[in-house]
This record gives C-alpha cells, sequence and structure tokens, in this order.
C-alpha cells in the first residue's frame, strides 16, 4: 500500500486555506493509502513562540485532525518533537543540500524579510521537513501551493543521496489539490490566507464563531462589477470566494459558476457563510468532545512508539549507509 504524509504546523489557529489545502485531501485519501498525519512543532520554533500557547496548540491541532475527519485507525498520528530520529536526520540531510539550494526556497526569502532577527533553522527548515517525509518512505505529501517547492526539495534530496549511497529512500511527491491550493486573503485576495497574520479579518479560522465567519466574509474585498463568474486575474475576491464554495461543497468551480451565475454579490457572500458556518459548526463541536477526551494522549502515545519504531529502522540504515557510529 502506498502512503501519505503531512502535517500542520502550530504556528497558530488553523484556517480554511489549511483545511482546504492539508487537512481535506489527507480525509480524502485516508481509504486508499497508509496514511501518516503529524505535527510539525519543531518548525514553530523557527520564529520566536510563547511556549504556553505553543504547548496548548499542539493538542488542538490534533483535536482539530480528529475533528475535521482524520480516522485516528486509518491514520498514524504524532508529534514531531517526541521522535528524536527527525532532527538527526535533517542533519545527514543538510550535510548532502547544498547553500544554493537552501537559499533558493522562496518561503525562506519571503518569511526572512518579515522577522528581525533571522534564525538558521528558518534556513534549513525545508531540510528538516525532507527528513520528516523520507524517514516514512512517504510515496505522496497533500499539501498546498506554498509547500510544493519544499516536497521537491525533499525529492532531490532523497535522488541525490540514493545515487551515492544506494537505494535508501522512496522518492516523494506532492499532492496538490485541484481547487483551493492557495486560499487567498479576504481582504486582499492576492495574497495567501495565514494562520500568523496579523489582520485577523483576512482569515477564517476554523474556531471562529458563526457572527466573526459572517462578518468577515460579507466583509471580504471584491470588485465594482456585481457579476459572479470566476476571473482569477480580473476578479480575484470573487474568485477566492468561489474556491472556497466550490471545496467546501466538493463541486467543480463550473458547477459553482452555474448556481450563482444570477447572484448579486450579497447573495453570493451569504451562501458562502452559510456553507462555511455550517462546515465550521460541524468541525466545532466534534472539536470540542475530542479536547475534553482521553483519546487525544491514546492516540499520540501510540504514534510515537510506532513511528520511533519505523524511524530507527531507517536511521540505522542510513548511518550505517554514510558510516557513522558503530553500526
Ligand atoms: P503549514 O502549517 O504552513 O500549512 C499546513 C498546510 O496548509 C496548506 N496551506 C494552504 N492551503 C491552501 N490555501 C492556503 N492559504 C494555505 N495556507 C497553508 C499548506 O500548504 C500545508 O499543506 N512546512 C509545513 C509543515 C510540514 C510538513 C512536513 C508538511 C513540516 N514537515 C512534511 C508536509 C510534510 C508547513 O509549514 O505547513
Amino acid at each position: 500500500m502506498k502512503r501519505i504524509l503531512t502535517g500542520l504546523q502550530p504556528s497558530g489557529e488553523l484556517t480554511i486555506g489549511n483545511l482546504i489545502g492539508g487537512i481535506k485531501q489527507m480525509v480524502n485519501y485516508q481509504e486508499e493509502y497508509e496514511s501518516f498525519m503529524f505535527v510539525p512543532d519543531l518548525h514553530t520554533i523557527t520564529v520566536p513562540q510563547d511556549p504556553t500557547l505553543l504547548k496548548k496548540r499542539i493538542k488542538s491541532i490534533v483535536a482539530l485532525y480528529l475533528a475535521c475527519g482524520i480516522d485516528p485507525k486509518k491514520n498514524t498520528i504524532y508529534i514531531q518533537s517526541e521522535n528524536l530520529y527527525h532532527a538527526n536526520l535533517s542533519w545527514i540531510l543538510e550535510c548532502h543540500t547544498y547553500m544554493g539550494e537552501a537559499n533558493r526556497m522562496t518561503q525562506y526569502k519571503d518569511k526572512s524579510k518579515k522577522v528581525q532577527n533571522v534564525s538558521v533553522g528558518l534556513l534549513t527548515y525545508p531540510i528538516l521537513m525532507a527528513a520528516d517525509i523520507l524517514m516514512y518512505d512517504a510515496d505522496y505529501v497533500p499539501v498546498g501551493i506554498d509547500q510544493k517547492q519544499h516536497v521537491e526539495l525533499a525529492r532531490d534530496i532523497a535522488l541525490r543521496f540514493n545515487k551515492k549511497y544506494g537505494d535508501t529512500f522512496t522518492i516523494p511527491e506532492p499532492l496538490i489539490p485541484k481547487i483551493g491550493a492557495k486560499i487567498m486573503k479576504l481582504q486582499d485576495p492576492t495574497k495567501k490566507m495565514s494562520k500568523s497574520d496579523e489582520n485577523v479579518k483576512n482569515s477564517i479560522f476554523l474556531l471562529d464563531t458563526e457572527e466573526d465567519i459572517r462578518k468577515k466574509i460579507m466583509s471580504a474585498v471584491t470588485d465594482s462589477e456585481n457579476k459572479v463568474y470566476y476571473d482569477v486575474e480580473n476578479k480575484p475576491g470573487i474568485a477566492n470566494l468561489l474556491t472556497i464554495y466550490s471545496a467546501l461543497a466538493n463541486i467543480s468551480i463550473k458547477e459553482v459558476e452555474e448556481k450563482f451565475k444570477e447572484a448579486n454579490y450579497q447573495t453570493l457572500k451569504k451562501e458562502v457563510a452559510d456553507l462555511v458556518v455550517s462546515t465550521l459548526l460541524g468541525i466545532q463541536k466534534k472539536y470540542h468532545t475530542y479536547m475534553e477526551s482521553t483519546l487525544i494522549d491514546e492516540i499520540l502515545d501510540e504514534g510515537k512508539r510506532k513511528t520511533n519504531k519505523i524511524a530507527k529502522e531507517k536511521y540505522e540504515d542510513v548511518l550505517k549507509k554514510v558510516g557513522l557510529g558503530r553500526i
């Protein structure tokens, strides 16, 4: 059975972008593939974090995975920092990655402009991500478009390593959703919606109240034509709303265009808000039940045990091939 693997950083409250680009794909594929879904908390400290908040978000994100439909019977769910092999493998892979490759990553270039004291971790972050993926021989990595370049780097590192030391890692492929690979900011639909946005009006968070969701969608930036059709170039705000509707209703953009062809922007926004509210309120109800149960710890203990065993084997194989230690 082929393997899929992905993770979402506990660096802020998850948004509908994260739901559509990352989690929904995993939910759809979990029937078909052996699935690994983890919390990349080590990635999160590449920029400064409040330790108390970070700890809370780790548990919260697992509860959200479950509430969004990630089935713990079909997925191995675990926390990255509870497996020491990830950072160890990352070091070895760093020694097989060129500075030029790391410097070329567009997310690094963007993020390093925004933070004051850029950590070395921000530069090496994609290599830790490569370790996360290659450790488990993932065939596919479901992600939004912003992570595609990182998965491609993991591919390049794996190919290089295999060429030098013999077959060691499966070559992973990114899986990018056809609809919703990049959900945009509501107030600036030419830029990607993000968990860590300072303007909360830009993002719909999975745990937003009904009132907030409606307010944010009703005040989303559009254009003045008042005709609904899909045109990313000239009508990015409307295209974004149609995309959100299409992804959450599981229907094509064409069908959504058809449905709203007579509608004005007010009606479109109201219907998008209705759909987002019903989707998120359903998730929130389950979320609170999971947060109050002991299930999360049980799932994470099992995930830790299972992934440490797999990772140990892979890591020792790597040590042997590279000539490290006494194995
Ligand atoms: P992160 O936490 O930034 O994002 C989690 C997932 O959500 C997707 N995403 C979006 N999709 C559509 N529209 C958006 N506006 C949007 N914003 C985010 C991301 O593409 C991603 O799929 N480096 C990763 C975490 C990670 C990882 C890994 C992922 C660490 N190791 C190994 C896969 C495999 C990250 O920061 O994602």
